[in-house]
């Protein structure tokens, strides 16, 4: 099954999504995952490799790739059996590369905040994903959401991008998120991750793996 983590908008939290829902799969679910990533920052390849570096076990492999060569990489992949593909994405949707990527998608995992610049950049990602993939399931995640912060736009964001796929609960913005890596979700957030995590698995994992 192919996830791709995507939204045209930087900072939205793809790459961290991307690695706690590589960690929540193989340690939860004992899944086989492998990460392909694509960000032109290869965040996580690099933490990848320093985690390497350090002798830890490595849980799945990371593929730091561009997306030229993806079509010939996801055929590799999929003859080598039954497992989790997670694509982190660059922030972007001005590139041809990305139409094999969208197509083979079974599931995409769109993070986002409710600020204008944000909302514009999730619908137009929506719009440009649905166009090349018609079908395939949009599960949105509002992310850095503060606690003390009054959202004024988040009814109607909500029911825009209801009309593309389900929005599930939030993710706050507490700094704890920025110590993931390939080894592990920070402790203090995992209830969270949890939360989000096991509904999108049993509404739209289970049945595909
Ligand atoms: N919920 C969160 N709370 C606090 N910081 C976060 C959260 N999600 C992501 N971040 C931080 O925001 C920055 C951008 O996130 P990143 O995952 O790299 O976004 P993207 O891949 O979409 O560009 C990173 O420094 C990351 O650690
Ligand atoms: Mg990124």
């Amino acid at each position: 099954m192919v996830i791709i983590i995507g939204n045209q908008k930087g900072g939205a939290g793809k790459s961290t999504l991307t690695l706690m829902l590589a960690n929540y799969l193989t340690q939860a679910k004992k899944c086989a995952v492998t990460v392909i990533d694509m960000d032109y920052q290869q965040s996580i390849a690099q933490k990848f490799e320093k985690a390497k570096l350090l002798e830890n076990a490595e849980p799945y492999e990371v593929i730091a790739a561009n997306l030229e060569n993806y079509p010939d990489m996801l055929e590799i992949l999929k003859a080598s059996g039954d497992q989790v593909v997670l694509i982190d994405l660059p922030g972007k949707l001005d590139d041809d590369g990305l139409i094999p990527v969208f197509k083979s998608a079974d599931l995409v995992i769109c993070p986002f905040a409710y600020d204008e610049f944000s909302f514009d950049s999730t619908i137009l990602f929506s719009v440009v994903l649905r166009k090349i993939n018609p079908d395939v399931t949009i599960s949105y995640i509002p992310n850095r959401i503060k606690a003390n912060v009054k959202y004024d736009t988040q009814v109607e964001v909500d029911e825009q991008l209801s009309k593309f796929g389900n929005i599930s609960s939030a993710i706050p913005d507490r700094i704890d998120f920025q110590r993931t890596n390939t080894v592990q979700t920070p402790l203090s957030v995992l209830p969270v991750i949890i939360r989000v995590f096991d509904k999108i698995y049993k509404d739209h994992l289970i049945n595909n793996l």
